[in-house]
């Protein structure tokens, strides 16, 4: 037997309990990985609050759908990976859980400068915030306003977009500006008044945005004069046909996108900072944490 996190109904993290389940096996095709660390996402809980979030999600279900692990069990037909190699991946409400098995399209091999707990909680939003500043292009000249800077997203787009040439005022709380400032972000506080705040740190005009937060960004991009077309949400889906801007989020994901992702992270071209760890039996305390929504990068389960 191994254990897993599961919910048999919707509801908050009350919900979710640590079962003894089969142990899993990789079949043929197949990679199996005694996971060390996976990520928590907003998605996950989004999902688990609402049965329309995600109308085809079946429960029970498992939870998490980021990990980074060691292989343990290679099925037949496999090449090019081995018994104990050192990986990450994806995979569908699975990963928070001793064994994950997945197909090795899933995976890609784990920079040995990457620490378990950053390699298990980069993959979705690194997915999402590089296809975001894609679809908006940024280089230089551009001035780019970024909602929730300090979250997972909007902490990886803000630095793509400095790489990309772009200058970016992220919107935080106070209490992450400086580090913001470090990654050289221009912060500013969200809520009442950001419109103004947002005018004296950008005399020249915003350019673009790129919103995780919800409609305050939207519609400030849109009063400051942003093309519609260069102001992407990941959550504000009202808008999209309203306003004509975009929604590009995560999807597509690709083994070699992820091991680019992973080599950025490790070589510290981009940083992503761990918040905070829990172990599988914290679960409850984890997701509790993740939805107070005030955090500065990622929370991670650590296993076993
Ligand atoms: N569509 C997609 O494909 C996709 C993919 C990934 C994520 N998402 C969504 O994108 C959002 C961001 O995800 P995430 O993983 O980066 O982190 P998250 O955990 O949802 O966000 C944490 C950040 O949100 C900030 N925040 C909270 N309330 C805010 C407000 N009213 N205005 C501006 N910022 C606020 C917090 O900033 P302070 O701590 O500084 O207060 C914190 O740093 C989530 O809603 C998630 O579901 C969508």
């Amino acid at each position: 037997m191994s254990r897993a996190v599961q919910f048999s109904r919707n509801g908050g993290p009350e919900v979710l309990d640590i079962v003894e389940v089969d142990e899993p096996h990789a079949g043929r095709g197949e990679v199996r990985v005694s996971v060390r660390a996976a990520g928590l996402n907003a998605f996950d809980f989004k999902v688990r609050q609402d049965a329309a979030y995600l109308p085809s999600k079946k429960l029970p279900s498992g939870q998490g759908n980021e990990f980074a692990g060691v292989v343990d069990e290679v099925g037949d037909g496999v090449d090019g990976v081995s018994i104990g190699d050192e990986v990450l991946g994806w995979v569908s409400f699975a990963a928070q859980a001793d064994y994950v098995v997945v197909p090795p399209t899933q995976l890609a091999a784990k920079p040995a400068a990457l620490d378990w707990a950053t390699a298990g909680g980069i993959g979705l939003v690194g997915n999402t915030a590089k296809r975001a500043t894609d679809a908006i292009a940024p280089g230089p000249g551009d001035t780019v306003l970024v909602s929730a800077a300090a979250g997972g997203v909007g902490l990886l787009e803000s630095q793509l977009a400095i790489r990309a040439g772009a200058t970016v005022i992220g919107t935080a709380s106070e209490a992450n500006h400086e580090f913001l400032r470090g990654l050289g972000v221009i912060p500013v506080a969200y809520g009442p008044g950001l419109a103004d705040r947002v005018r004296a740190a950008a005399p020249n005009g915003i350019t673009a945005v790129l919103d995780s937060a919800g409609e305050e960004t939207v519609l400030l991009g849109l009063e400051l004069g942003v093309d519609p077309k260069r102001i992407n949400t990941i959550v504000y889906s009202p808008g999209v046909e309203k306003y004509g801007i975009q929604s590009v989020g995560g999807g597509g994901k690709t083994s070699a996108e992820l091991a680019e992702l992973a080599s950025l992270v490790a070589s510290g071209e981009l940083v992503l900072p761990i918040a905070a760890t829990y172990r599988l039996s914290e679960v409850r305390e984890a997701y509790t944490r993740l939805e107070s929504r005030h955090l500065l990068g990622k929370i991670v389960m650590l296993l076993p």
